[in-house]
Formats: C-alpha cells, sequence, structure tokens
C-alpha cells in the first residue's frame, strides 16, 4: 500500500488491506468509519501518535481508524460484553497472555489487563488477526466478539483468541486516556 494510499483512507484501502495477507476477501459488509485525525502527512501517519474522539461511540459499537498503517478497534463495550469477557477462566485460554503493549509481556491475559479503564467499558486493539493478518469482523463468531473469516479465528469480547488457527490475542497497542472522551494512540 502506498502512502497516498494511506493518506486517501478509503475503504477501499481497508479491503485491500485486509486482503493483501491471505489472499482473501474479508472486509465483508462492514462498515469502517474512519478517523483520519488532522488530515496528517503520510510521514506523520506513519510515526506519531493520534487523539481519537470517542465521545460518540455508543456502548455495543466500536471505531475502527487507522494508525500506523493498521486498523484499530476501539469499542465501547456494553456490561454483558464486559461480563462475559471477566466471567473466563484465564487459565483455559489458547493464549494466556495478556498481549498488551501497556503492561509487562508476561502479564495474564485477565480481561482487566486488556480493557483501557478499570470499568473495562472501553477495549482498544490492533484489528489484525494474529494469523495471517486479516481484519476481524466485529459482534461476530461464536464468542460474541470477532469473528476473522479468512480461516475461521473467533476471538471473544475481550478480543481474545478462543477458537481457530489464530495463535495470540488480538494486540492491545499503547493507549490512554488523554480526557474524558478523547483516547490517545501511541
Ligand atoms: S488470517 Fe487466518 S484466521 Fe485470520
Amino acid at each position: 500500500m502506498s502512502h497516498a494510499d494511506e493518506h486517501q483512507g478509503t475503504r477501499r484501502d481497508f479491503i485491500y488491506y485486509a486482503t493483501a495477507g491471505a489472499g482473501a476477501v474479508t472486509a465483508g459488509a462492514a462498515v469502517w468509519p474512519l478517523v483520519n485525525q488532522m488530515n496528517p502527512s503520510a510521514d506523520v501517519l506513519a510515526l506519531a501518535s493520534i487523539r481519537v474522539d470517542v465521545s460518540a461511540i455508543a456502548p455495543g459499537t466500536q471505531l475502527t481508524v487507522l494508525w500506523q498503517g493498521k486498523p484499530v478497534f476501539i469499542r465501547s463495550r456494553t456490561e454483558a460484553e464486559i461480563a462475559e469477557a471477566r466471567s473466563v477462566d484465564v487459565e483455559t485460554l489458547p493464549d494466556a497472555e495478556a498481549n498488551n503493549d501497556n503492561l509487562l509481556s508476561d502479564a495474564p491475559a485477565t480481561d482487566e489487563n486488556r480493557a483501557l479503564d478499570e470499568n473495562g467499558q472501553w477495549l482498544v486493539q490492533m484489528g489484525v488477526c494474529t494469523h495471517l493478518g486479516c481484519v476481524p469482523l466485529g459482534d461476530a463468531g461464536e464468542f460474541g466478539g470477532w469473528f476473522c473469516p479468512c480461516h475461521g479465528s473467533h476471538y471473544d469480547t475481550s478480543g481474545r483468541i478462543r477458537k481457530g488457527p489464530a495463535p495470540r490475542n488480538l494486540p492491545v497497542p499503547v493507549a490512554s486516556f488523554v480526557d474524558a472522551t478523547t483516547i490517545q494512540l501511541g
């Protein structure tokens, strides 16, 4: 994908990105509302942290933003999603590590170690399947989280791999709240 295409940030680019890893059409009917913060130049897009206004994300929905050329899912979870994610015995998970860049690498994959805030409303993770890099679909799969249709990986409401060939939980990038309604990536 060229820098020019990244900059453009069109839905076509998403599909291109999604299919580049595995040669399968994956984006389906997913909607990709993009936030192109401040219309940055390509080099800024590649390097810098970005800030995302999350005030319009209703519980049970997610925003997908492009950051460093990759999709990032920012989800406002419902109470049911949080409860489901927190009821899981970490010992039973295929990947028992949180895979959260904000924590030590061996932090266990509890939902508390993956959510951005203490209450667990906000989950921020890379929208890149850990198998071969397709973009998983939200609100899908056997565990009510994300489903990657390329080869059938099911992620739960915490973005943890539960079934299928993907080896790792969806990566949680460096992220933080800078005020009540703004999340900074990077
Ligand atoms: S890329 Fe193979 S299951 Fe997602």
